[in-house]
């Protein structure tokens, strides 16, 4: 009897969390761009004004060389920037490599950490746990991406991997981002049918608990972004290809649910 009243009360407070969580809305620009892409956030704010979105937060990624121009654009328009990926060390003889302090310092204030296109040229659990912990060492929100194959889904084993990346690819910290992406829906078109989200988001959840914001990632389009976004334990989205349009970027954000109200910007 007594068991039970504790889990209600758990139960209730867990889908309280859920309830309030603030979706965030990332795009990772990857490697696209130029610097006239600094007017896009001014665009965006027309499709989708700041003063109609005190209940989400909206991120982009662009590449480095762009992340302070974007700085200054993305601020009047209250967006985000973040890195899409850092370097472990905080300074030295690391060619072409970026820090997650100069990201700070340039003005980002998250960072994508082992995204799949990453550890497919080699980066291992280990790295991206590493980057992550440099990442909250620079008061920076790292976004830890994880996701199986289709090997691996097709095996069966997708929860499994996915279980095993976040234990070892999330460092002891207490504010951080997981993105989940399916590497078969990444860039494909494809996306997860919405029990396979939930399914494998309430795997995830189970790991990270109720304080974390768990991201959907892989061909996330205006035109499936109300049913993934509405999907139990989806926090918001990490979008690639539909990113780069800000009307489908904004079209993507106005499908968030509206029920949290904290304002963080
Ligand atoms: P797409 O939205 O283009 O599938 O890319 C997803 C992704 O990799 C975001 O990080």
């Amino acid at each position: 009897m007594f068991t039970l009243a504790v889990r209600t009360i758990l139960g209730s407070f867990a889908k309280y969390m859920e309830m309030i969580m603030r979706p965030l809305i990332a795009g990772n620009w990857k490697m696209h761009g130029d610097m006239g892409w600094s007017d896009k956030p001014e665009v965006f704010e027309k499709y989708y004004p700041a003063k109609s979105r005190e209940h989400l937060d909206v991120l982009i990624c662009p590449p480095s060389p762009f992340i302070a121009p974007l700085v200054r654009s993305c601020s009047k328009a209250q967006i985000y920037v973040g890195g899409q990926n850092c370097h472990v060390a905080e300074s030295g003889a690391h060619t072409g490599e970026v820090s997650a302090g100069m990201l700070k310092s340039a003005g980002a204030n998250y960072v994508i950490v082992g995204h799949s296109e990453r550890r497919a040229n080699g980066e291992t659990d280990v790295m991206v746990k590493e980057k992550a912990l440099a990442a909250n060492k620079a008061n920076i929100m790292p976004i830890i991406c994880v996701g199986e194959s289709l090997a691996q889904r097709e095996s069966g084993k997708a929860s499994d991997v996915v279980s095993q990346q976040i234990k070892s690819s999330v460092p002891n910290i207490t504010d951080y981002v997981i993105a989940y992406e399916p590497i078969w829906a990444i860039g494909t078109g494809k996306t997860a049918t919405a029990s396979d989200i939930a399914e494998m988001h309430a795997v995830i959840r189970k790991i990270v608990g109720n304080k974390i914001k768990i991201l959907y990632g892989g061909s996330v389009k205006p035109a499936n972004a109300q049913q993934i976004l509405s999907t139990a334990n989806v926090n918001g989205a990490l979008i690639g290809g539909a990113s780069l349009d800000m009307e489908s970027l904004a079209a993507i954000a106005k499908a968030a649910p509206k029920n949290a109200s904290t304002k963080n910007y």
